[in-house]
């Protein structure tokens, strides 16, 4: 299982943007995460595509909680993404990577008053707010400032994503958003309305992240209008916008088989049309904000293979052990929710699976990244593991102080690096006791 510009070339190795792996793992070293700037591109392109030609006006932000450095910010709002931030190291990374802030989105489900103040002075487009805590809270800072600010009111609609509970965030029981089913995202409308510094323009929400089927993306934009419609009757106020989240679901195996992003953009805006018809409610515009479907297969990560160990497993039964010199810190993912990815060696890459391997981690941790079948790994064979552009390098760690991996994007030949590694003087800087 190939990705983008990925092949294997006449070496036999692993190829990416036109850039040999086995060469990259040389130049910048190992681990290293690789993204193919024109496969990133590509999907940016696509989601901003259909949906103008679905629904002219609709927008599509780049969740960068998935994927961020200042060239990401930089790429995705020049393919004419809006950029959602959930903290104020992430909207400085977007501001820094000179994204207009009025196509910046501030996110987080408790944003600290100097994280809003910064917003606000920033001169974000759009806050979406996640309690009335906060939007009090808001309110208050805004109108102390003389400002006013535009914002969303993030909804738990009572959707199960049918995903990991660890990114299923739609569902009643969740501490993100204000609950639709129980009317007190009705009174947070109300109330919003009569706040001062607050121009509430539309009404948002997120189902959670990694999900492969569209029904719950056409219940959702069902559960939105319905909202919408009942704001409106009781209050006068029209939606302008609904934000539907991310969450589209990538290929992490032969098992996954995602919905295209033409067929989730033909679910959503024909579910809020029809819906909005039956209801006599003016559509609203939609906004689609996605983080891993923009940059998850985009992204590899390559390591070098230490030693190679065969334990006994259970009776007359052997395992073979290949440690990476990465794991956890780079990628917590397998940990925190068992997750796999396609593995193939890189230098070794026209050669066929012939031993099912552990791939397993450096760290003080059974941080067994995931079983695999691969040609028996050599020490000093490149691993790479394909599919890790999103949720890997925003939630690397440095646990047992090891170094994070730098990050190089590559593209017709070239490689570029972008996120330098980090150094242990890096790690030691905040040291101060
Ligand atoms: C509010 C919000 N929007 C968008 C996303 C992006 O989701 P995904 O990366 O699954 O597309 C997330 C991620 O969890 C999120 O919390």
């Amino acid at each position: 299982m190939l990705f983008g510009t990925q092949r294997v070339n006449a070496r036999g190795h692993l190829e990416v943007g036109g850039v040999d792996a086995v060469d990259l793992a040389e130049r910048f070293g190992t681990p290293i995460y690789v993204v193919d700037e024109d496969s990133f591109r590509a999907r940016c392109r696509e989601y901003v595509s259909e949906l103008r030609r679905e629904a002219p006006g609709a927008s599509v932000a780049f969740a960068t909680k998935a994927f961020l450095c200042r060239a990401a910010a930089q790429l995705a709002a020049e393919e004419g993404l809006r950029i959602d931030v959930a903290s104020l190291g992430e909207l400085q990374a977007a501001l820094e990577a000179k994204v207009e802030p009025e196509t910046i989105t501030f996110h987080g489900n408790y944003k600290k008053d100097e994280e809003l103040l910064a917003a606000l002075d920033a001169g974000v487009g759009l806050v979406a707010i996640d309690s009335t805590d906060e939007m009090r809270a808001l309110s208050r800072l805004a109108s102390a400032t003389g400002r006013r600010q535009r914002v969303v009111i993030r909804v738990a609609p009572g959707i199960d994503g049918h995903t990991l509970d660890a990114i299923s965030t739609g569902r009643n029981d969740t501490k993100f958003g204000i609950t639709a089913e129980n009317g007190a995202a009705l009174r947070a409308v109300e109330e919003c309305l009569g706040l001062p510094g607050l121009e509430l323009v539309g009404l948002h929400a997120h189902i959670g992240s990694q999900i492969l089927v569209l029904g719950p993306f056409a219940l959702l934009a069902e559960k939105m209008v319905g909202l919408a419609k009942t704001a409106s009757v009781r209050t006068g106020w029209t939606a302008g916008l609904l934000v539907l989240g991310g969450g589209l679901g990538i290929c992490y195996g032969d098992d996954d088989a995602p919905p295209a992003v033409s067929e989730l953009v033909r679910t959503v805006v024909a579910t809020v049309r029809r819906a909005s018809q039956a209801c006599g409610l003016k559509p609203p515009r939609i906004e689609l904000e996605p983080g891993r479907s923009l940059v998850g297969e985009a992204g590899l990560t390559l390591y070098r293979v230490g030693p190679v160990k065969e334990v006994p497993s259970g009776e007359n039964e052997t395992r073979t052990y290949v440690v990476v010199d990465g794991g956890l810190s780079d990628d917590p993912r397998p940990l925190l929710y068992g997750a796999r990815y396609p593995v193939l060696l890189a230098n070794r890459a026209a050669e066929g699976p012939t031993h099912v391997v552990r791939v397993a981690g450096r760290h003080c941790e059974t941080d067994t990244l995931f079983d695999v079948r691969l040609p028996l790994p050599r020490p000093g064979d490149i691993v790479a593991v394909l599919s890790t552009g999103a949720y890997n390098h925003t939630m690397a760690s440095n646990y047992n102080y090891f170094c994070r991996p730098p990050v190089v994007f590559v593209r017709r030949g070239d490689a570029r690096l972008v996120v330098r590694r980090e150094t242990v003087e890096d790690l030691l800087r905040r040291d101060v006791g």
